[in-house]
């Protein structure tokens, strides 16, 4: 052998040895190519109790943040802290931090960054009520991934998001938040955006984990008002307030996050039967649980625990994996574990959760956010477009008397009027944290874009409460100055969201005076409302020739009005919750439970009508849509076979125009009392005028006629059902 070759062969062999002893010694964990699984023993193994205690906690960081102080609060935060609330959406400074984590803790574990990304980051679309007036599921999908990204690129990694809190009573803040009265729609929509956040693969670049809140019950809050009690009896937590959930951990969601409220007397942050019980074993959810914020402190306020430390011992042993910013479980758990009080399978198997969802995101092989130049970030205009296609369908004509809409091309003096018609500041909407005012359009710049040829007078008229009327001349001249009088009213973005609860769901006097004197100029008027909840409508309706509910748009809310307006775009949206006559009905929602005297007068109201001003499922479009005979393709069958019903609708109008069918069934003898009618199944299509589409319906007697009795359990029952569509209700029979 030539000697150079000896050489080489001594150093190949060398390098060779190096090779293997450096794989020897790289952990497993931190093998890309290892199972996830195998990756989170091996690091568990190797984890001290302090350093597993640490992934339990979430701080939050980053309020009021300069780059003065990032330095001395980098150093403040403990080394190995588990997850950050990240209030500051810099990617540079969100690196900064992970690299104190990536070099200086022991075992080099990955800080997992929350926020509240709720309808957008930058490119802030409508709120979550308003996305479900569209029906249109693959839109949200669509706009949770540019939310996604927007949060990648700003060093967030997960959103606590979607709310899917079934909520009646419309004077509780957070219905805005969530996907109205209706079960089926909320896991729809929960649906939609998991999909849309978490992405085929949590480990995609611009993937980010979602968490399904406020697990569960929330929206049952007593009075409307926000953190009450909340009695939710065994049923309707099986029958409204949990299949949300179940369907959006079927679909994959990452975590949970718990509730402030209680279900009847033991609070959702420490109720075994729904954290432990049902989540982690029936439904075998694999990721973890977070507390709401300081809600394992409250447990104490709320009368179930002695003090902080049993709290914390509360929450953890029922299935709170994380706590979120009350730094109790870090205080008091190595206490809990040595007294065992807490074993230490139960730690292993709460850090094992979070570790899990940090590997299935790739934070242990990609720790540090990418840093992209902030136009590169936000607000792309392909995105901003998109927001804008959600947010024309998210608009609900509730009102067009005598066609007055959509106006005529030939218009030539508008006035614009009203407190939201310049806005920059509500129209976004609560949870928007991020939005720079600057982006978001006004109603007024839209309109002036769309009406090019005419002349706008705008006028305040009046602030959104108060009692000041000073301006109401310059509204009164300014209408009397014009053809049609667009009036836009609504609610401050403080007035919904959390903690917003309001004893009565009309707008403030002043907004309503306004328009009961521009109503004497004898001008037809629009009413644009732009509010976070049902409003009550009972003394603004008459007066009005046309309502536009245009809720909480986000950025884009200008364009898509005017395009409404103008008749460019031909609204589609339907209510996904109710709007009562008057506060005095509420809980008014569809799928009430049949009762004792439904018939005739008994058990109405004396002093106004039973009927709510506009149903669940209400909204107008500018061309009619006729429907055919619904056809069954069987009308019995046996509870394990399935059948279809279709039903044609014809677009009779003379525009094109999107209808959504929705499919209710109800089950008028049953051995439980069952809803009035339920809503199963929706589809929306677009029709050209003169043209029709087939509508479909499978019914699969196991998923859609079954109810669950107090324990989960489901069952069908053999006896008569009805199917109900547009105004039909068609019977058949399931047989045994
Ligand atoms: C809210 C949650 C929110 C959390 C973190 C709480 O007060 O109830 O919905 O995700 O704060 O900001």
């Amino acid at each position: 052998m030539k000697r150079t070759t000896l050489i080489s062969s001594f150093f190949v062999s060398i390098g060779l040895c190096f090779t293997l002893l450096t794989v020897a010694q790289t952990p497993l964990y931190k093998d890309k190519n290892a199972p996830v699984e195998k990756r989170i023993s091996d690091l568990l193994k190797r984890m001290t109790l302090e350093e597993k205690i640490l992934q339990l906690n979430q701080y939050t960081f980053g309020i009021n943040n300069n780059p003065n102080n990032i330095g001395p609060e980098v150093k403040k935060l403990p080394n190995g802290i588990g997850s950050l609330i990240y209030f500051s959406a810099d990617p540079v400074l969100r690196n900064q931090i992970q690299k104190k984590a990536m070099e200086e803790s022991r075992l080099c574990i990955p800080i997992l960054f929350g926020f509240d990304i709720i309808h957008g980051l930058r490119t802030v679309y409508p709120i979550s009520i308003a996305q479900a007036c569209s029906w249109n599921p693959d839109l949200v999908t669509q706009l949770c991934a540019v939310a996604a990204k927007e949060s990648v690129l700003s060093g967030v990694d997960w959103t606590f998001s979607p709310m899917i809190d079934v909520a009646r009573d419309p004077r509780w803040g957070r219905v805005s938040e969530g996907y109205g009265e209706d079960p089926y729609t909320n896991a729809v929509f929960g649906v939609a955006s998991v999909k849309g956040y978490q992405g085929k693969n949590l480990s995609d670049s611009y993937s980010i984990a979602a968490c399904l809140k406020h697990y569960v019950g929330y929206g049952m809050s007593e009075g409307g008002r926000d953190y009450r009690y909340s009695d939710v009896s065994a049923q309707s937590l099986w029958e409204t307030y949990l299949p949300p959930y179940e369907a959006c951990v079927k679909a994959g969601a990452a975590t949970l996050m718990s509730g402030f409220n209680d279900i009847s007397g033991v609070p959702a942050t420490a109720n075994y039967y729904t954290l432990t019980e049902i989540l982690k074993k029936r439904w075998k959810h694999d990721g973890f649980v977070v507390s709401d914020w300081n809600a394992v402190k409250q447990l104490v306020w709320q009368g179930v625990a002695k003090d902080e430390k049993e709290s914390g011992l509360k929450a953890f042993m029922a299935g709170v994996e994380m706590d979120m910013k009350d730094d109790i479980y870090r205080v008091h758990f190595p206490a809990l574990v040595a007294e065992k009080k807490i074993p230490m399978k139960n730690i292993d198997d709460a850090v094992a959760r979070v570790l899990r969802v940090k590997f299935r995101l790739g934070l242990f092989d990609e720790p540090y956010t990418k840093v992209v130049e902030e136009k590169e970030r936000y607000l792309k205009p392909e995105d901003v477009a998109l927001a804008q296609k959600l947010t024309e369908e998210t608009m609900v004509l509730l009102k067009n008397k005598n066609n007055t809409l959509p106006l005529s091309a030939n218009i030539s003096k508008i006035a614009l009027i009203g407190p939201m018609a310049k806005d920059q500041e509500n129209i976004v909407g609560s949870w928007s944290f991020n939005v720079k005012t600057a982006d978001a359009e006004t109603l007024y710049d839209g309109i002036q874009k769309e009406f090019k040829n005419a002349t706008i007078n705008y006028a305040l008229g009046c602030d959104f409460d108060g009692t000041n009327e000073a301006g109401f001349a310059e509204a009164l001249d300014k209408a009397n100055e014009s053809e049609v009088i667009i009036l836009c009213l609504g609610e401050k973005k403080t007035w919904s969201g959390e903690n917003a609860s309001r004893s009565t769901i009309a707008l403030p006097a002043i907004q309503e005076k306004l328009m009961q004197e521009l109503k004497k100029t004898g001008k037809p008027i629009i009413l644009v409302l732009s509010n976070g909840r049902p409003l009550e409508l009972v003394r603004l309706e008459p007066l009005a020739d046309a309502i536009v509910e245009i809720w909480q748009p986000g950025i884009a809310g200008g364009t898509p009005l005017a395009g409404i307006l103008s008749g460019r775009v031909n609204p589609s949206a339907k209510l996904a919750i109710t709007f009562p006559l008057t506060t005095g009905q509420i809980p008014t929602y569809y799928n009430m439970r049949q009762c004792a005297r439904p018939y005739g007068t008994e058990g109405n109201y004396q002093d106004i009508s039973t009927e709510p001003l506009y149903w669940f499922g209400h909204g107008l479009s500018y061309t009619s849509f006729t429907y055919g005979d619904a056809k069954l393709s069987a009308t019995k069958i046996t509870k394990s076979q399935k059948m279809t019903v279709e039903v044609t609708v014809a677009n009779s109008g003379s525009v094109k125009g999107k209808e959504t069918v929705l499919w209710y069934i109800s089950d008028p003898a049953c051995s439980i009392s069952r809803p009035m009618k339920e809503l199963k199944y929706f589809e929306k299509k677009e029709i050209n005028a003169g043209e029709k589409a087939v509508y479909k319906f499978e019914i699969d007697p196991m998923r859609d006629l079954s109810f669950t009795n107090a324990t989960g359990k489901r069952f069908v029952e053999a006896g008569d059902f009805y199917v109900h569509v547009n105004n039909q209700k068609i019977k058949f029979e399931i047989v045994e």
